[in-house]
Formats: structure tokens, sequence, C-alpha cells
């Protein structure tokens, strides 16, 4: 009899509280078809930009990546879309769409191919990058590490030190100002989440580790690494903006009655998303103190893809089609195309007091089926929040032209332009003549 009780009282326990969440974590799913997409404004200074990563487009490179690539024999980025030797021509795309800025990063491999040997040839050639932009009207945003460094740092044990943070900080400090009287606009690093989880986690980016206590532990090391160059090069040039490119991944319960999935789903948004917000926040993560990473941001760049419907069964890989809702459209890279999700995503960074940039949104899209529909979505989205208050300053669409996408190598194209990766000729697509025509009626409105 008394057991009869207990267990009654269990099940409501439990249906009163998977009800409760499912009341105040709300998963919004819009009807897409009632919104005129085409009703957005922008203010006259937002910034339109698009974005790119050193190792996905450069080619020739010799880094952590050339070397993980050949290791596990995965697909080789090899020439990639050769922009070492095209970029004039890639800028005068960026032209071609009409942004007001552009996203890219600095190889360190080509600045300090040996430890504490120098390449001023190769900083030259981004100087002269960063003049031709400046003359074509286009404003630099310069990321410092987007998952490639040299061979000789991996070998050190890369972030995983704590001791090898001195070489990203030399680094940082050598080549920043070389460039800072023409640059603003810095990203430390590009999403310490995903860099920790996929290399030492998941196991598919280098240096190809499984285990989830070591991906916490370099992404902690990461956001000392960013804290500590942040007030370095703040110190050389207080005038700079300077933040990091933050994925936010928003994780959802697959099925909302399930407080196991729930369960699994606060876990995850903690140690994705809460752990770094907290960092900058509060100068901790996971339960202990970071140095220097309080505060150490002028702005937060938000890469924003999907959100991700969880249970205790996680994938250990990429390469499957994660589970969505029946009406939502699934993405080329097997995830859900879901703009609402900016909503969450810049409600949890607001939490920081800081403008947002959304320094990457984009898509997988091949035939360009999906793109146009997907830029337009997400710019409606950001539209909406920024006349509900959300300080939203930029957008850069992931990416200028298709590219070497990581652990995917060339089967996902995500670029406005088309990549013949033969002939080396970029085609505009039907989607980056969207985006041209937005950012051109925006402009002039
Ligand atoms: C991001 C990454 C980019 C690009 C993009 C598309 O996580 O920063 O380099 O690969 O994903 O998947």
């Amino acid at each position: 009899m008394e057991w009869t009780v207990v267990l009654i009282s269990l099940l409501i326990a439990y249906l009163i509280i998977t009800f409760l969440f499912h009341i105040f974590f709300p998963e919004h799913h819009l009807d897409w078809q009632s919104i005129n997409l085409d009703d957005i404004t922008f203010p006259n200074e937002f910034t339109w930009g698009v974005a790119t990563a050193s190792h996905q487009i450069e080619g020739g490179n010799s880094n952590n990546w050339t070397q993980f690539e050949e290791r596990e024999n995965k697909e080789r980025s090899g020439l990639a879309c050769n922009h070492w030797n095209l970029w004039q021509k890639d800028h005068e795309l960026l032209t071609e769409l009409g942004v007001s800025s552009y996203r890219f990063s600095i190889e360190w491999s080509r600045i300090e191919p040996n430890e504490g040997e120098w390449n001023e040839e190769a900083i030259l050639v981004y100087s002269d990058m960063i003049d031709s932009l400046i003359a074509k009207g286009i404003e630099p945003m310069v990321t410092l590490h987007h998952f490639s460094h040299p061979i000789w740092f991996e070998e050190k044990g890369g972030f995983y030190n704590q001791e090898n943070l001195i070489h990203f900080k030399n680094y940082c400090t050598k080549i920043f100002p070389y460039f800072s009287d023409r640059v603003t606009k810095w990203c430390t690093v590009n999403e310490p989440d995903v860099f920790s989880i996929m290399g030492y986690h998941m196991g598919m980016f280098p240096p190809g580790k499984r285990s989830p206590l070591k991906a916490i532990r370099v992404m902690k090391n990461v956001m000392i690494a960013h804290g500590e160059v942040y007030h370095e090069l703040k110190q050389l040039s207080p005038n700079s903006y300077i933040g990091l490119a933050k994925n936010v991944t928003i994780f959802d319960p697959y099925r909302r009655w399930n407080l196991l999935h729930w369960l699994t789903t606060f876990a995850l948004n903690y140690i994705w998303n809460g752990a770094i917000i907290s960092s900058l926040k509060r100068g901790r993560m996971y339960g202990k103190s970071v140095k220097h990473v309080k505060g150490s941001a002028d702005f937060i760049g938000l890469n924003y893809y999907t959100h991700v419907l969880t249970s205790p069964f996680l994938p250990q890989t990429t390469e499957i089609d994660l589970p969505s809702r029946k009406h939502e459209i699934v993405t080329e890279f097997g995830y859900p195309m879901y703009a609402e999700g900016l909503q969450r995503a810049t409600k949890w960074l607001s939490k920081l007091k800081l403008p947002i940039e959304i320094t990457e949104n984009g898509v997988s899209d091949g035939e360009d089926k999906l793109r146009p529909n997907h830029l337009k979505r997400h710019l409606w989205m950001i539209s909406k929040l920024i006349k509900e208050g959300v300080d939203i300053r930029s957008y850069y669409h992931w990416s200028l032209m298709d590219n070497f996408e990581w652990a995917e190598g060339y089967s996902m194209r995500f670029g406005l332009y088309h990549v013949d990766y033969e002939t080396q000729t970029r085609t505009i697509r039907d989607s980056g003549k969207t985006y041209q025509s937005i950012i051109k009626s925006q402009k002039s409105g």
C-alpha cells in the first residue's frame, strides 16, 4: 500500500517537473509560410559581411590539419581555393557582393613555421590583403586562430598544456602591431567549443582524441589564452575592438516529456554554451576560476547554425543525420534549418551585455536549393530581434565561396560562390545574388 503511494507521488512529481520544463524552456517554431521574408529593415550602420578561414581557402598549408589529414588518411585540403595566390581576384568578389566587411583568419603556421622563426614575407602578404580591402571600402575583421596552428605547437601538446599558451600569446603580440593601425575588429579564437569537443572528444578534428575530460581542459585553456591575448592586445591598442567567435548550438530534448532527455539537454547546454558565457561573465568555468577571462571581450561573436535534439544516446560522429522535428527542413550536413534558434542564442549571449556580431551563419547546399531561403529566414529573424532591442551589429555569411569543410572535406559546399576546384573558377550562386540585392536595398534604404 505504502509503495503504491510512493510510486504515485513519484509519477506526479515527474509529470510536474517535465511540465514545468516544458513551459519554462519552450522550443519556438514559426509558421514560415505565413511570414513575408522580404519584410526586413536594418539600421544604416549595420555591417554586412562574409567570412572565411585561412586553412579552408588558402591552399598549400602545412599545419596541424595537414598533418591530421595525412595521418588519418582523410581527404587532403591540398590547394583548397588557392586563395593564397588568387586573393586579389577573390577580393573582387567581395566588391561584387557589396559587403562592407570581410572576416578572414591569419594562418599562424605561415607566420611562425618553426618556433621563434618569423616569416616576414607571409606577414607582408596579409598586410597587402588588408590594404586591398581598405582600398575597396571593406572593413577587415581578423581572426587570429581558426582551428589551425603550426605542427611544432601541436607536437608540444597545443592548447592541452597550459604552459604552451605563451606561444599563442607570442604569435598574437608579434603580428598585431603590423596590422593594428588598419584593423580595428579582431577575433582572438574561433569556437573554443567546437575546437575542443571535435578535437578531443569526438576525435574528428586534430589531434583526434576521444576524452570528454581532455576536451573540457582544452576548452578552458583556450579561454585562458583568449583572455590573456585580449588584455595584451588592448594594452598595445586600446581602441581595438576585440572578441571571440562563439558557436552557439542549442540543445533541445528530443522527447519533451522525457526527463532524461531534459537532463542531457541541460548538461550539454552548460558544457557547450553556459561554461564559456560564465567564463566571460564571472571568470568561472566548470566550477573553477579562469584567470583574466572575466570581462575580456568588447563584443561577442555568434556563429549560429542549428539546434540539436538530444537524448542520452549521443551521436559520437557528425556523419549522421541528426533527429529533427517533422516539419523541419534537414540540410545537407544532416542537421535541421532552425532560424528561430537565433532568438535563444542571442538571449543567452545578451547576458554578457556586449554587442553581438554574427560572425558566421550559413548552410551547406551544393545545389543552392535551400540557401536563398535559409539566408532570408535568418536575416528576417535578425531584423526582428534588432527591432525588439537585441544589440546585433553585423551579419557575416559563412561563406564567401565553397571551401575545405574540415572533417567533411570538399563534400560540403557552403559558398555564395560555387568553386570549381579543377579550374579554380568561382561562379556566383542565386543565393549570392539574393544576398547582393538584400545588401543593396538595405544600404540604400
Ligand atoms: C564552423 C566553422 C567554420 C565552418 C562552419 C561550417 O563551425 O567555424 O570554419 O566550417 O562551421 O560548418
